[in-house]
């Protein structure tokens, strides 16, 4: 079967293209979704490719991806997340990821170091197989390269 990966968004990702571009780029998240939807076909794995606004909703989509709730539904073996400012702050979705037990690999469109100080931490990278950030919509195809041969 082919490898599932699951690529999550955080808030306001659904706004890029709109949202700062001197930060992040002309590139709307359909675009990405789309770049990434092309080089998947080319790799051979599966692609379910999300977008929230919320924490709790992010969450759910973990526990579904590892299997633990949902039935199955929405299960992968690999997450890619750019989760947005819940990078900086959700000790629960922190805490949702190590449960989950998948590899995981951390994008930002941004070079997170470069900014402001409180986006220096993150509470994803403590559980992050990678981190990738300040390559663009880039960042996300390197780590699909990552994620697509994860585990072999
Ligand atoms: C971001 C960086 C975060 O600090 C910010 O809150 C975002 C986007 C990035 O992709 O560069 O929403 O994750």
């Amino acid at each position: 079967m082919a490898k599932r990966i699951l690529v999550l968004n955080g808030p306001n990702l659904n706004m890029l293209g709109l949202r700062e571009p001197e930060i992040y780029g002309a590139e709307t998240l359909d675009d990405i979704r789309q770049r990434m939807e092309s080089r998947a076909g080319e790799l051979g794995v599966s692609l379910d490719f999300r977008q929230s606004n919320s924490e709790g909703e992010l969450v759910g989509w973990i526990q579904q991806a590892a299997g633990h709730v949902g039935g199955g539904a929405g299960a992968a073996d690999a997450i890619i997340i750019n989760a947005g400012a819940y990078t900086h702050t959700s000790v629960a979705v922190h805490d949702a990821l190590r449960a989950a037990g998948l590899p995981v690999y951390e994008v930002h469109l941004s070079n997170i170091y470069r900014r402001e100080p409180f986006r220096h931490h993150s509470y994803i990278s403590a559980v992050a197989e990678g981190v990738l950030c300040g390559f663009g919509p880039n960042g996300y195809l390197f780590a699909l390269e990552a994620a697509a041969g994860s585990g072999d």
